[in-house]
């Protein structure tokens, strides 16, 4: 069978997109698996490097309201916290002391949204939870 010149490249471009399209389905099915992974996706979301200091001013700072993050998470998360109403014992966030930290992309988004609401009035932007994400990770052992 000969094929037109037009045939053939709209076989081309179907092609093309069917690759995109399953690159782009495996990348959703697949959660970031690492706290780098995580930190290089909140990165390219906020289109900038983080800045660690950042992250952690907005970590141990009262932004107008009762609780910092440190009220449950510890000044220097890489402890157990205490969380601030319940008491209840948080496990230390710095993935360096804790490596179920930053592994289940969906867990940490949920966290961040619930907490940073809690805490700062509104959920955090992309390039915040980078910040906040690189500062854990330079607390090391
Ligand atoms: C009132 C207490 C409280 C405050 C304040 C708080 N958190 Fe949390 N945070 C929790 C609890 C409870 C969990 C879930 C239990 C766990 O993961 O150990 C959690 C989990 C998280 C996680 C999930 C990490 C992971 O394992 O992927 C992130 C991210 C997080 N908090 C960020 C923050 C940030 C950022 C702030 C400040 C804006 C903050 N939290 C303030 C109680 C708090």
């Amino acid at each position: 069978m000969k094929l037109s010149p037009l045939a053939k490249s709209l076989i081309q471009s179907a092609v093309f997109l069917l690759i995109v399209a399953a690159v782009a389905l495996t990348s959703v099915a697949v959660h970031a698996a690492t706290p780098a992974e995580l930190l290089s996706n909140y990165s390219a979301q906020a289109g900038s490097l983080a800045v660690p200091a950042r992250g952690q001013q907005l970590f141990i700072t009262r932004h107008g309201r009762e609780w910092s993050c440190a009220s449950c998470h510890g000044a220097v998360p890489t402890q157990t916290g205490k969380h601030a109403s319940t008491g209840k014992p948080i496990n230390a966030m710095a993935p360096a002391f804790n490596p179920e930290r930053f592994t289940d992309a969906a867990k940490s988004e949920k966290w961040f949204r619930r907490n940073c609401n809690d805490v700062v009035g509104r959920e955090c932007s992309a390039a915040e939870k980078a910040d906040v994400l690189s500062w854990l990770l330079t607390l090391k052992p």
